[in-house]
């Protein structure tokens, strides 16, 4: 594929704002060796390779069932996997398939979805304005149209708050332009602040960024289980909880990854944002924290609605290494610098443990402090699996999830310690070795048995964060940098202002407040393929 100047030019200005004076969050001077080149074509190979299938038979769709050769559009209709690959086509240079993409994208109409259905505001936001906006800024603001159908995607999507509510409801009848009243969760409501705030940046309207805003501050102001650790489930019209389950999984995610990132990229200019961070984090060193009795392995544990703690584990989960860096480095705090080493290790463990080198959706340990999951008792085969591997599979499903693996590219970029090159190389060859279809590249039922077969999924984050992140592990480090970019939850990196020297925030954490277990638990929502908590494959 030709390549043109359209990113070099972004490049040079990435360049000179990684030499601001504020702390740095990559090892300075890093550099990739020359002998992994290989290793960034191969995921380029894998990107090109699934892209053209879907070009070829699910163009504008939002993403290719890569086994039956069929179209999937569960996400609105309106091309997921082709916006969601726009800044991926970017930064491996793919030029002309980029202006081919924005050809595209000026043509949706977000008035009605094209299939029918209800539209998930967290879903939609992380792809669409998530990935127009970072797509616009990689290409050097050349192409105005991006901002202009981010714009209108997030005009239907600001209907989600009515009456007066802080918090957003997430699922919309675009029809009627009204929600679906029913209860949301904090993954929903508070993964909104980075895109909207791009948005309110790039239209002049503030209205997009105050929405978002408004919205993880609400959720942030309540009294908590455990200090700075929100639960799970948000009921928008009482603005209060409507469950006491605490995890970094499915659910709650990326409400915690953003307080980090959105403190970052308004540099603090509100303290609860880290403030509420590092709390959690504080919290979660001290309740969460557990090591498994083999291998000595770091998970961050659940604790439930009752109060006990759940030794479970997920891919999405894995995500808190990579986050607990970012947030290490910005604090120039070791200790969570050195516990996010240990969690990422932990993931990492996930793959190198199963037949295919590849991790699977959700996992269990037994933890030095007890055994109990609320789930089902360990069977004989998954006591025999754990005492050789230190961790026992309890969803063996691998939906082509990314964060082990953008934790793994926050461990490399932040330590140049090569061990982390050489597990993306085995990421690699697992995914050559068992994903490939006859066309594309599709999710496995079992990755502890490659005869148990695909499913049928080629996601649109596959292009968007897997081959991104894997891409960037290979890539030069001052390409996109963790000093110059903010990643959104959908790894599409946002252009940051120059790092300050201190993201302390006001130095205190938030003092504990008296909470009160809601009587009635609401049952934990169904919720869509970006954070669902189960081992449930996606669709
Ligand atoms: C984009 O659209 C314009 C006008 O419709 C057309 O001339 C051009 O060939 C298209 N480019 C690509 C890459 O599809
Ligand atoms: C700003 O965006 C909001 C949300 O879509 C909209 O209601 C409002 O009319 C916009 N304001 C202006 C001045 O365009
Ligand atoms: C680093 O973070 C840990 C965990 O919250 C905390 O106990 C410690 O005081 C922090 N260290 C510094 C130097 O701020
Ligand atoms: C916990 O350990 C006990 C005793 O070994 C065992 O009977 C039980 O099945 C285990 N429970 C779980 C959830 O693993």
């Amino acid at each position: 594929m030709r390549r043109s100047c359209i990113l070099s030019l972004t490049l040079l200005g990435a360049a000179s704002s990684s030499l601001a004076a504020g702390v740095t969050v990559q090892k300075p001077g890093l550099t990739v060796p020359a002998k992994y080149a290989s290793q960034k074509a191969a995921a380029e190979k894998i990107f090109t390779t699934s892209y053209s299938a879907y070009r070829e038979f699910a163009f504008g769709h939002d993403e290719l069932h890569p086994v039956s050769e069929g179209v999937g559009d569960d996400l609105g209709g309106w091309g997921a996997s082709l916006v969601d690959a726009m800044g991926t086509l970017l930064v491996m240079g793919l030029d002309d398939l980029f202006v081919e993409a924005v050809n595209f994208t000026s043509t949706l109409d977000f008035n009605t979805p094209p299939v029918p259905q209800d539209i998930s505001v967290f879903e939609t936001t992380i792809r669409w304005v998530g990935g127009l906006i970072s797509a616009y800024e990689l290409s050097g603001e050349k192409f105005p149209i991006l901002v202009t159908k981010a714009k209108e995607v997030a005009d239907k999507l600001a209907f989600a708050w009515i009456d007066g509510n802080a918090m957003p409801y997430n699922t919309m009848d675009f029809t009627t332009n009204s929600p679906v009243i029913q209860t949301t969760n904090i993954a929903q409501v508070g993964t909104l602040t980075l895109e909207w705030s791009a948005l309110s940046k790039y239209t002049g309207n503030a209205t997009y960024k105050e929405l978002a805003e408004k919205g993880t501050i609400a959720v942030a102001e309540l009294a908590t289980p455990l200090p700075g650790l929100a639960p799970q489930v948000v009921d928008p019209a009482t603005g209060q909880f409507a469950d006491a389950y605490i995890t970094w999984g499915g659910g709650s995610d990326s409400y915690f990854e953003y307080l980090l990132k959105y403190a970052r990229y308004t540099n603090n200019a509100n303290n609860i944002f880290i403030d509420t961070w590092k709390t959690a984090v504080d919290s979660s060193i001290h309740t969460l924290l557990k090591t498994s009795t083999v291998g000595d392995w770091s998970f961050l544990a659940d604790q439930d609605d009752q109060g006990l703690i759940r030794h479970v584990g997920s891919h999405l989960a894995c995500f808190y290494a990579g986050n607990w860096l970012l947030g290490g480095q910005l604090l120039k705090n070791q200790t969570i610098v050195d516990i996010a080493l240990k969690l990422n290790d932990g993931c990492w463990n996930t793959y190198a443990g199963t037949a295919t080198g590849i991790g699977p959706e959700t996992f269990a340990f037994i933890g030095t402090d007890g055994n109990f999951t609320g789930g089902s008792a360990i069977t004989a085969a998954q006591l025999a699996f754990y005492n050789e591997h230190g961790y026992y599979i309890t969803g063996s499903d691998y939906i082509q999830r990314p964060e082990v693996l953008e934790s793994n590219f926050y461990a490399w970029r932040v330590t140049g310690d090569t061990k982390y090159l050489d597990r993306a190389a085995d990421a690699i060859a697992s995914f050559n070795k068992f994903l490939p279809t006859t066309v594309a590249f599709a999710c496995l039922n079992d990755v502890n048995n490659p005869s148990a077969g695909f499913i049928d999924d080629m996601e649109s984050f596959w292009f968007a964060e897997v081959l991104k992140y894997l891409y960037l592990t290979f890539d030069d480090p001052n390409h996109i940098s963790l000093d110059t970019h903010v990643w959104n939850t959908e790894c599409h990196p946002l252009i940051a202002p120059p790092a300050l020297s201190s993201y302390q925030g006001s130095g205190s954490l938030i003092p504990p407040k008296p909470f009160t277990t809601p009587t009635s638990i609401a049952p934990r929502p169904a919720v869509s393929p970006k954070t669902q908590p189960s081992g449930v494959p996606a669709q």
